[in-house]
């Protein structure tokens, strides 16, 4: 298996409560409540740790709420890089009606000063060499610039980390600057980056052969329900999973992200990769969170994944 490092600049604690309906402006009465430590990076570490990897996460946590992080790090046995900076972590409140509908609130996050900056940057310099690969993923917090993220990202490829990245807007935008080895947009964001249109099959391979042509080996474009598209050196492979009832769809980019850095970094055959990897992001929304739970349902999800291959250049 591999050493991997997953950073989560921004994590959050996701607080689900449950109610009949919601009203605004008035008292509102909750059901059920749960919270969990949360982020891009720490979900997709957790996906890569039920998959049997060595794991190291990092990025910023804020000193007021730790408990929750802690714990999770401590139950995973995950290597702790996170820089500690004053202030909370951000909440993000989601609430769920009856009827299903979701409103979410995303808070804001602590304030990010140059000092935790280079702390993590030098913190970094010492631990990340000896991982095989890095997942970047999620937004910044505030404090943290894109010319940093870059840079960042730019350090971790030159010191020897497959880089993975999984982010939008300008974090995207700045992080493709330094042609990561993989990136994972869904359509809107690949399409936001580029600013062109990726609505048509023909137009997503036009997008992503642009970021090929920049260096990046691996274009992987989640469209939800619609399955995943991956572009690289070899066939076009596009991926249908399988209809499945829908319990949320929380961190199913980041099990598609831990999937395909699993095949990947394992050498298995590309159209394996990308079955397994579907599977595992079917099953992620199959449940209420994510990760690996049962392993028979998932080799069903993965024998249902509907696999087409053209060769490049064909429409
Ligand atoms: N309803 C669904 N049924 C089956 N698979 C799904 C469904 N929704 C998402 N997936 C799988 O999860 C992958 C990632 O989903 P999506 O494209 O929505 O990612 P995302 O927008 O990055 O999500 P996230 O909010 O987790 O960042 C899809 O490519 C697909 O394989
Ligand atoms: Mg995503």
């Amino acid at each position: 298996m591999a050493k991997i490092l997953t950073l989560t600049l921004n994590p959050a604690l996701d607080i689900t409560v449950s109610l009949d309906a919601l009203r605004p402006g008035h008292v509102n009465r909750a059901g059920t409540q749960h919270s969990h430590a949360a982020g891009k990076g720490l979900n997709v570490a957790q996906v890569l740790a039920d998959l049997g990897h060595d794991v190291t996460v990092g990025g910023f946590l804020g000193q007021d709420n730790l408990q929750p992080f802690e714990a999770l790090i401590a139950w995973r046995g995950f290597a702790d890089c996170f820089v500690r900076v004053p202030g909370e972590t951000r909440s993000n409140l989601k609430l769920v009606e009856a009827d299903g509908r979701v409103t979410d609130i995303n808070g804001q996050g602590p304030q990010v000063d140059e000092a935790a900056s280079v702390a993590l940057m030098a913190l970094l310099e010492q631990t990340a060499p000896g991982h095989d690969a890095v997942v970047v993923a999620g937004s910044l917090p505030r404090g943290i610039s894109p010319e940093w993220f870059r840079e960042l990202l730019q350090r971790l490829k030159t010191m020897g980390l497959k880089v993975a990245l999984d982010s939008s807007g300008e974090a995207l935008r700045a992080g493709l600057q330094s042609a990561p080895w993989l990136v994972k947009p869904n359509t809107e964001e690949l399409g936001e980056v580029l600013g062109l249109s990726v609505d048509s099959p023909a137009e997503q391979q036009a997008a992503a052969q642009r970021l090929l042509a920049t260096g990046v080996e691996h274009v992987v474009v989640s469209a939800g329900e619609q399955g995943v598209s991956w572009f690289s050196a070899g066939p076009l492979l596009h991926a249908q999973p399988p209809q499945v009832r829908v319990a949320s769809t929380v961190g199913a980019g980041d099990s598609l992200v831990a999937g395909m850095v699993h095949g990947l970094l394992l050498a298995e055959a590309p159209a394996q990769t990308l079955r397994r990897a579907t599977a595992i992001a079917a099953q992620a929304v199959t449940q209420v969170g994510f990760g690996i739970r049962d392993r028979e349902h998932l080799a069903r999800l993965e024998a249902a994944v509907q696999l087409t291959e053209q060769q490049e250049g064909c429409r």
